[in-house]
């Protein structure tokens, strides 16, 4: 709890948690997270997050889209932080679901600040980001003893300067980066990566629908141009890439083994998964 004692004293009736949904896939959600999901009175949530998970909510719960992609912002920030407020004086336990980690470039920060300025009981459930189960589903592992010893997370899309961000390391994980691609992929060079530095595309990423592109620094915006890259993208740069050649590839069966554990329409109709935790 952040705050908590400051938080005793709210005059607020509820509080928020801010719950990470994980990249995509539903089953990646953690078991924190989905008992909040069932316990929830009101759950205001991302574009990005699997319409399966809200069928866990109770059947009275309100269920708020504020939207939020590249192209599509439902919802300012701002209205977002306030509706986080309103919300809590309305309803006693509020969950605010995010895609991924709510702390990875989800605006999780700027809400959790926010709430803790108004007094206001937040808890911080930990997600599991894109920027690293993307690229695991697609059989990449970000370090490797022989390859890689460092990872660096980076936005492809700077609010201040649209500037792109240069840091060195191994492996290089870009969000957001499918809008901005040619001028990462430019700056990469400028930096000093040769063009045959191995690099791969995945877009949603742990869905069944999950695609790559894969190539090089050379070859890479060329061959997404062509395959029609559409958000949302991991794009992930260094000798790692490489690696997923020689991995056991996760086969669509696995992905589905669960299917048939949530509910397939309504909502809190007993889903044996959610019986189970
Ligand atoms: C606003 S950021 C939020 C990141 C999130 N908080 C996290 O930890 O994964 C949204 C970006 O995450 C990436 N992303 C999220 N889910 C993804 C998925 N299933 N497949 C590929 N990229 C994904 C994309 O780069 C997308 O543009």
């Amino acid at each position: 709890m952040i705050k908590r004692d400051k938080a005793m004293k709210s005059k607020t009736k509820g509080s928020v948690y801010l719950v990470g949904a994980g990249p995509g896939d539903p089953e990646l959600i953690t078991v924190k997270g989905l008992k909040l999901i069932q316990k929830a009175d009101v759950i205001i949530y991302d574009f990005l997050i699997d319409q399966q998970l809200l069928s866990f909510a109770k059947k009275d719960a309100e269920l708020i889209c504020v939207g939020k992609s590249p192209s599509h912002h439902t919802m300012k920030q701002e209205d977002i932080n306030k509706l986080l407020v309103e919300k809590s004086n309305e309803y006693k336990m509020v969950v605010r679901l995010k895609n991924g980690d709510p702390f990875i470039f989800g605006r999780g920060g700027e809400e959790a600040i926010y709430l803790s300025e108004q007094d206001i009981p937040c808890e911080v459930v930990s997600g599991v980001s894109s920027a690293i189960a993307v690229p695991a589903s697609a059989g990449i592992p970000l370090t490797h003893r022989d390859y890689a010893s460092s990872v660096a997370i980076i936005t492809g899309h700077r609010r201040e300067d649209g500037e792109v961000k240069f840091v060195n390391a191994d492996t290089l994980v870009f969000l957001m980066a499918v809008a901005n691609l040619e001028r990462i992929i430019k700056k990469l060079l400028e930096e000093g990566k040769g063009p045959e530095t191995p690099c791969i595309l995945i877009t949603r990423g742990t869905f069944p629908d999950q695609k790559v592109v894969q190539g090089n620094l050379g070859n890479i915006l060329h061959a997404s141009k062509k395959e029609e890259v559409k958000p949302p993208a991991v794009l992930v740069v260094g000798e790692v890439v490489n690696l997923r050649d020689s991995l056991i590839r996760t086969t669509p069966d696995i992905h589905c083994k669960f299917e048939a554990d949530f509910p397939s329409h309504g909502r809190g109709n007993g889903s044996t998964l959610s019986e189970k935790l």
